[in-house]
């Protein structure tokens, strides 16, 4: 039995010998007699219509079961949102509902055969003819006509988010003025796992194995879609290969597929919309933020009603009399954008905190500094108090480790080794909030524990964290915990989204285990032949794995096992449940995570070579209840930050509509050869509003800021400012 606390210390990956031996299950990895391959066909224009679909030489392919339609789909109804957080998807439109093509892609067909060879080849020999439209897939993004209030994804939306004071005048008076316009483009997130779906019908039963974010919300559109009770669907995720925002809400494959199966006994999905925002920020000469405007417009689809929130951070994160953040958008022939990884905040803080270095050098003040002036001492945005905020002390340690006090601002004055060196910084912020989630903890009779709910882990360690919760409450060892989680036949659990798993599951699994310990007492002074049975439960207390008598203290404690073996009990069992705190109205703190990153890129004019070359970034996210996941975690959004500021973009053909560089070969991220040390540091300060623990999630909040801080080295090694991403060799050859 484990004397110190699992929480807070550095825990290897409970799944990792399943990974790393190949016997973790993926979605695609599940193989039944009979299964058949389903590849869709894609439209080959951005805007028009089907007009006609040649399946004849398709359909005498070796091995093909069926082309399918939208003649003989079969019918797939369209899902609704339900009250609260349900039913959420982005594209909306059940597949081939009309023969309307909006976007290059889209899908009008799908060729179903006995192997995915045949399936390839079969929906590869479908003729389509079109009625092609002029498609709009233009860059620049002015925003669309369209009410003070708008549909978006989850909710109804005011496009003026925030406001206070007045900060037009006070942004036509201040002595310093910056009026910049960021562009961030169109990313696709390509995690390694590709989409897929299996699915299988038995009789009345749907089962899918599909690798979702969240089992919960996919199970109850996949029973909207297909007309069925929610119990009749059950959605099945043991291991996501990454998701970042892509299986957060399902996609028109998995219908597909579903529709296929029933039948008969497959990449589009979602991307980071380009967007485009001015940022005003009025100043005294000392540097005091007088007004702040961030007006941005994202791109969407025809259809859908997609908002990315570039505002979420812009209100609170500095002190300032006068702010008033609004959004537009602009309807495109593209598909629907979805969540990725820091929806909103990540190009948001991208342009603020860009708009922020560029005031400092304006103001020829050092940019950390700049931040210290403004610093907020409550959310101005809301009236209330931050939870826990300890910004500056990121900036404090960050700045230590980094050496930033040996920065010199001059343009290009900073040498080593023949390169010129560019330093920069930048701040981030990220909600912090809980989804509802329900846990069930057991304590079995050979000493082993089990804790179970329908959460996911995309890869960022969820079955340990819920291994550790367990271990803390139940002094079970981590190698005795069974873990399960990604399956809707599990207590409800939340989605794996918003960074907001781990906070979320704090409660549920510790309630859990308090009932279930609860229970074991009841059965400690019940028992015959149990040393407690003259005692009431009361009297009892649960440490470390063993029950004693409070009053004599842990020493004379008899270890939870032999209580139900001598009960002759298999298992106590107790379950948790926990309120959301994401979405209230009315909350009495303001509650993120703050964090600020370090840049070094070098830069060598004559080949014109930019490296990323050193990265410190220091993060509050409450108390860290594993630091090599945490780490892990912070790491690799560092490293998409690199991709966000100097590689990635999905490029629209102005001629074709189509995304032209749609494959992991032309869409470039960032790989090894470009990620230079990452150092991470976290200030490690209990957020006691969230949860018992203290802990907030971590992830996202990476991946806020680190463009802006690698954008204001770039400039401060080059001169070159640049406001497009990603940084291009061209922009910097001027
Ligand atoms: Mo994240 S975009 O909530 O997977």
């Amino acid at each position: 039995m484990p004397t110190i606390s699992p929480i807070g210390r550095s825990t290897p990956r409970v799944d990792g010998p399943l990974k790393v031996s190949g016997r973790a299950q993926y979605a695609s990895d599940f193989h039944f007699p009979g299964t058949l391959y389903a590849v869709p066909v894609e439209a080959t224009i951005a805007s028009g219509r089907l007009v006609k679909l040649d399946t004849a030489a398709a359909q005498k392919m070796p091995g093909v079961r069926a082309i399918l339609h939208r003649d003989n789909i079969g019918q797939i109804f369209r899902s609704v949102q339900g009250p609260g957080f349900e039913g959420i998807v982005d594209e909306r439109r059940p597949p081939f509902e009309d023969d309307v093509v909006r976007y290059y892609g889209q899908y009008v067909a799908l060729a179903v055969a006995d192997t995915f060879e045949c399936a390839k080849a079969a929906a590869d020999a479908v003729r389509a003819t079109y009625a092609k439209d002029k498609h709009n897939v233009d860059p620049d993004l002015q925003a669309d006509d369209e009410p003070d209030v708008v549909a978006t994804t989850f909710a109804p939306t005011k496009r003026v988010q925030s406001e206070r004071g007045d900060a037009g005048s006070a942004f036509a008076n201040a002595p310093v003025k910056l009026d910049q316009i960021y562009v961030t483009p169109t990313e696709t997130h390509n995690p390694i796992e590709l989409q897929a779906t299996t699915a299988i019908w038995d009789d009345s039963m749907l089962t899918i194995y599909e690798e979702s974010q969240g089992v919960f919300n996919l199970q109850g559109v996949l029973a909207q879609m297909f007309g069925l009770p929610k119990e009749n669907v059950r959605v099945v995720t043991r291991f996501v290969g990454s998701g970042f925002g892509s299986k957060l809400w399902p996609w028109t494959h998995c219908a597909l597929a579903v529709a296929a199966a029933r039948q008969l006994r497959k990449q589009t999905v979602g991307h980071r919309p380009r967007t485009q925002q001015r940022v005003r920020l009025g100043a005294t000469t000392e540097g005091k933020l007088v007004s702040l405007q961030h007006d941005y417009v994202n791109h969407h689809s025809m259809l859908d009603n997609y908002h990315e929130d570039c505002g979420e951070a812009t209100a609170f994160h500095y002190s300032v009399p006068n702010l008033r953040v609004t959004f537009g958008r602009a309807r495109r022939n593209v598909g629907s954008p979805t969540p990725m990884r820091g929806p909103g905040a990540v190009p948001g803080l991208y342009a603020t905190e860009s708009a922020m270095n560029e005031l400092a050098d304006q103001l020829k003040i050092d940019p950390v500094r700049l931040r210290v002036l403004n610093e907020p001492k409550i959310d101005e945005s809301l009236g209330i108090p931050f939870s826990s905020r300890h910004l500056l002390e990121c900036f404090e340690l960050g700045a230590e480790k980094f050496g930033w006090s040996k920065r010199t601002p001059e343009i290009g004055s900073m040498k080593r080794d023949g390169l010129t060196l560019g330093w920069g910084m930048a701040g981030c912020a990220w909600l912090a909030a809980r989804f509802p989630a329900e846990a069930n903890v057991q304590l079995r009779d050979d000493g082993t524990a089990r804790v179970a709910s329908g959460t996911q882990d995309i890869g960022t360690g969820t079955y340990t964290v819920l291994a550790q919760l367990a271990s803390e409450k139940t002094g079970v060892p981590l190698d005795k915990i069974e873990v399960a989680l990604g399956d809707t036949s599990l207590p409800e659990g939340p989605t794996s989204g918003g960074s907001m798993v781990t906070g979320s599951m704090v409660p549920a699994v510790f309630e859990a285990a308090d009932k279930a310990i609860e229970s074991l007492l009841t059965i400690a002074t019940s028992g015959p032949g149990s040393p407690f049975q003259k005692r009431k439960p009361t009297d009892l207390a649960f440490e470390g794995g063993r029950v004693f008598v409070k009053a004599d203290g842990p020493a004379g404690g008899v270890p939870f096992a032999d209580v139900l073996r001598r009960a002759n009990v298999r298992l106590v069992t107790g379950s948790g449940k926990s309120e959301a705190t994401f979405g209230n109205p009315k909350p009495k703190f303001s509650t993120h995570s703050f964090g600020g990153h370090f840049v070094e890129v070098t830069w060598q004019p004559e080949i014109a070579r930019l490296r990323v070359s050193r990265v410190v970034t220091v993060i509050d996210a409450g108390r860290i209840l594993n630091p090599l996941a945490g780490r892990n975690q912070i790491e690799g959004a560092v490293v998409m930050g690199i991709g966000m500021a100097l590689f990635e973009y999905t490029s629209y053909d102005r001629q074709s509509g189509a995304p032209i560089n749609s494959n992991l070969a032309d869409y470039v991220v960032a790989v090894n050869a470009d990620v230079p040390p990452i150092d991470v540091h976290f200030v490690d300060f209990p957020d006691k509003e969230i949860n018992a623990l203290g802990a907030r999630g971590i992830g996202e909040i990476g991946l806020a800021g680190i463009a802006a801080a690698i954008t204001a080295a770039v400039h401060h090694a080059t001169g070159v400012r640049v406001r497009e991403l990603p940084v291009k060799i061209e922009h910097l050859l001027g």
